[in-house]
């Protein structure tokens, strides 16, 4: 439809066809096939629903075709209704989770998983995605880190752009592609304590500086929507918040798309003790721009009589619809309502999205610890034992249209590796301890005593049987995501009393953790002989795993996210503030920045990962030893695989500023990329600083670099390194 027609539409609508296209219910009132949101239909009254412009939380190309003819004819305008579902690591295949993704460094994969979960997504009717989530997350007590990309405002930029334009791609016309969602704007991922739905406490130089830049580099990629997020910035609701909305979203970022709240969040700012009322809150978020009411009811209750008493003027409703109808005009769904519906098959894992998916969990894996070589996995006898070692959930809440039986576990890889006489499995123990609290409540097993009991006998004589041990252990995925904060990051007691009575038997342990979230691992490093961790690896975790295990695919993930020795720490990042006393990496440390009872530092730390192989890392070369704005430097340095097998290494390039008009972090990240090599093999690689990227949010509240010097380094972790020096000159 073209620009003119579109407003004549608009034109011939009526206020209450207006409101309701800015509404969206959840896909639970629609007599559809596949359901997710659980809420039991009814909710809605008929003459809201047969207007709303959106729903969500339902796929499937016949059920969504059948809705979406009757919704047509309907329609007094026939205006088609638009689709929207969490597709946050995949729809029939299903991918890592986003923090797994975040791990393997490598944007260019990710953005190949996006346009593969974009194509099923769209075969089964979907039109939008709600990712992805560009939150910057340095709290692993935040259940929803797991769908963050981690702790590093680069790292998250160019996962986020990268998933834009996979969903996306260059034509929103096309098939296989769907519209975008930037969540959750903004610094959601900062709350208080690491608990959901909270006020985060936040300068405008930390914000901006730090958790607005992935939203903004995502932005760059025109998403078709950004979604507003739960909690406060320093006490104004996001969803209500002008700040955010109009100054930074719309007039700094420049973004003409779609504003969508996130579930009820328009009516959670009376809880917030923002609005008074649906009324007042549905006011308020109209005052910030907000363009969709997700399922609180607010604008189809409160948005027509606002107009009619003035309080809200037509035209910027005219406005927010017009944004509504372009959005359904670019997907093309005026010419073809059913634009990606395929009624033959619907979505369906294949052979190439399998292929792919295992690409991208093997290179999400990272190996924290290999003492003497204990991996790859040697032959001889191999026990999988744990609660993780043959189970079909390996996604987490949020891959919910990816069926479990799709998966590959761990042991089933395993059988095609081993001979059937060198390998056992055994459950081990439970995955939580009794009555565990989940997101789906408390977790009670009848005879839980006795079960465990049983499964541990089993585990310790599939133990002394073998010559080494594969312990699956980890999370439960309904411990992490939405609501899933925790104020402890340890294993659950029944795991780590599986561990304990494994190791006394004595032999080589390789202990597996499967986590949406950094855990507390120091006690399981100290008894493994090697400890990979896997997140939630998705449909081909158990293949993934294995080629790693057995050593077909070298290790190459880094850490996204601090691993802390202790949850104390948190919230933990690498790129801190020196403080004015600085604890000294060796030698007395009274009197400094410290904990009398713990490390400063991560126990593994941002960027950090081993390889089957080792790499030496040469000094920094730099083209320069000052530069100024209008110039480059190139810093280079020379990269030698040192072992005796192939790898993958991701040089990382940090800069410090060493003094500006407001402190500046000990390090940040730059730039990085994944090189492969060669036993034996050396290439120099190098990286290109210009002035842009050494600005900040000065103490003049604007972006700029200032003059003065600056450390580099090119290096394989965030604590790692030699840095060279360079001058900034004015
Ligand atoms: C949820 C989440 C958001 C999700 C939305 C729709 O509460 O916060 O990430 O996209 O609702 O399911």
């Amino acid at each position: 439809m073209d620009k003119k027609a579109l407003e004549n539409l608009l034109h011939d609508m009526s206020l209450e066809e207006k409101v309701m296209q800015l509404v969206q219910i959840p896909g639970s009132e629609y007599e559809a096939d596949a359901e997710i949101t659980g809420i039991e239909r009814g909710q809605v009254k008929d003459d809201v629903k047969r207007l709303v412009g959106s729903t969500l939380g339902v796929w499937g190309s016949k059920s969504l075709k059948r809705i979406q003819e009757q919704y047509i004819k309907e329609h007094p305008h026939h205006i088609p209704l638009m689709f929207m579902l969490d597709v946050i690591h995949g729809h029939k295949t299903v991918f890592p989770c986003p923090l797994g993704q975040g791990a393997t460094f490598d944007p260019e994969a990710v953005k190949k998983g996006a346009e593969v979960q974009a194509k099923e997504a769209s075969a089964d009717g979907v039109h939008a995605t709600f990712s992805p989530m560009a939150d910057l997350c340095r709290d692993a007590r935040w259940g929803r880190i797991m769908e963050s990309t981690g702790e590093d405002k680069l790292l998250n930029s160019r996962m986020a752009a990268a998933m834009v334009e996979g969903y996306q791609g260059d034509d929103l016309k096309d098939r296989n592609h769907i519209a975008a969602c930037v969540k959750h704007f903004a610094a959601y991922g900062a709350g208080e304590g690491g608990r959901d739905y909270n006020n985060t406490e936040l300068s405008e130089h930390t914000l901006r500086e730090h958790y607005l830049r992935a939203y903004d580099e995502a932005i760059k990629k025109n998403p078709v929507m950004v979604m507003t997020s739960f909690n406060t910035i320093n006490g104004i609701p996001a969803t209500g918040n002008k700040f955010l909305m109009k100054k930074i979203l719309r007039d700094e970022y420049g973004f003409k798309g779609v504003l969508i709240s996130d579930w009820a969040a328009v009516g959670e700012m009376i809880n917030h003790g923002f609005a008074e009322d649906q009324r007042d809150a549905a006011l308020k978020a109209m005052e910030a721009g907000v363009d969709i009411d997700m399922c609180s009811g607010c604008y189809s209750g409160h948005l027509v009589e606002l107009v009619k008493s003035g309080a809200v003027s037509e035209a910027a409703v005219d406005e927010a619809v017009l944004r509504v109808l372009n959005m359904k005009n670019d997907l093309g769904l005026f010419e073809d309502p059913f634009r990606g519906i395929d009624t033959e098959t619907g979505a369906v894992v294949t052979a190439e999205s399998r292929s792919l998916a295992r690409k991208v969990a093997a290179e999400s894996l990272v190996l924290l610890e290999n003492k003497n070589k204990a991996l790859p996995l040697k032959n001889g006898k191999t026990a999988f034992i744990g609660p993780f070692a043959n189970t079909k959930r390996l996604q987490s809440s949020w891959a919910f249209s990816g069926e479990d039986e799709n998966t590959v576990t761990v042991y089933e890889a395993a059988q095609e590796v081993y001979e059937s006489d060198k390998i056992k499995v055994s459950e081990g123990s439970t995955i939580m301890d009794q009555d565990a609290v989940t997101a789906r409540g408390k977790c009670h097993v009848d005879n839980w005593e006795e079960e465990n009991e049983k499964l541990l006998k089993e585990a310790v004589e599939a133990a002394k049987w073998a010559d080494t041990i594969v312990l699956c252990i980890g999370e439960d995925s309904t411990q992490t995501g939405e609501a899933t904060s925790k104020a402890s990051l340890k294993l659950a007691d029944v795991q780590l009393n599986l561990l304990n009575e494994i190791k006394k038997t004595g032999k080589k342990l390789i202990t597996l953790i499967f986590t949406g979230r950094p855990l507390e691992l120091k006690e399981v490093a100290e008894v493994s002989d090697a400890m990979l961790v896997c997140w939630l690896p998705g449909t081909e975790g158990g293949h993934a795993v294995m080629d790693v295990l057995s050593g077909k695919v070298s290790p190459s993930g880094r850490v996204p996210a601090s691993f802390p020795y202790t949850v104390g720490q948190e919230p933990l990042h690498y790129d801190i503030y020196p403080t004015g006393r600085p604890k000294p990496e060796n030698g007395p440390s009274e009197y400094s920045s410290r904990y009398l009872d713990c490390e400063n530092y991560a126990l593994y730390p941002f960027g950090y990962g081993l390889s089957y192989t080792t790499f030496e890392f040469g000094d920094v070369k730099l083209s320069a030893d000052k530069m100024t704005a209008k110039d480059k430097i190139t810093v280079s340095a020379k990269i030698k695989n040192s072992g005796d097998v192939k790898g993958e290494v991701t040089p990382q390039l940090y800069i410090r500023d060493v003094a500006g008009s407001r402190v500046r972090p000990v390090r940040e990240l730059l730039d990085f990329k994944r090189i492969t090599l060669e036993p034996g093999a050396e290439e120099e690689v190098s990286f290109e600083i210009n002035e842009e990227q050494l600005r900040f949010w000065t103490a003049e509240e604007k972006w700029a670099s200032e003059p003065g010097k600056f450390f580099v380094w090119i290096a394989n972790s965030s604590r790692d390194g030699k840095p060279a020096e360079f001058l900034l000159q004015m």
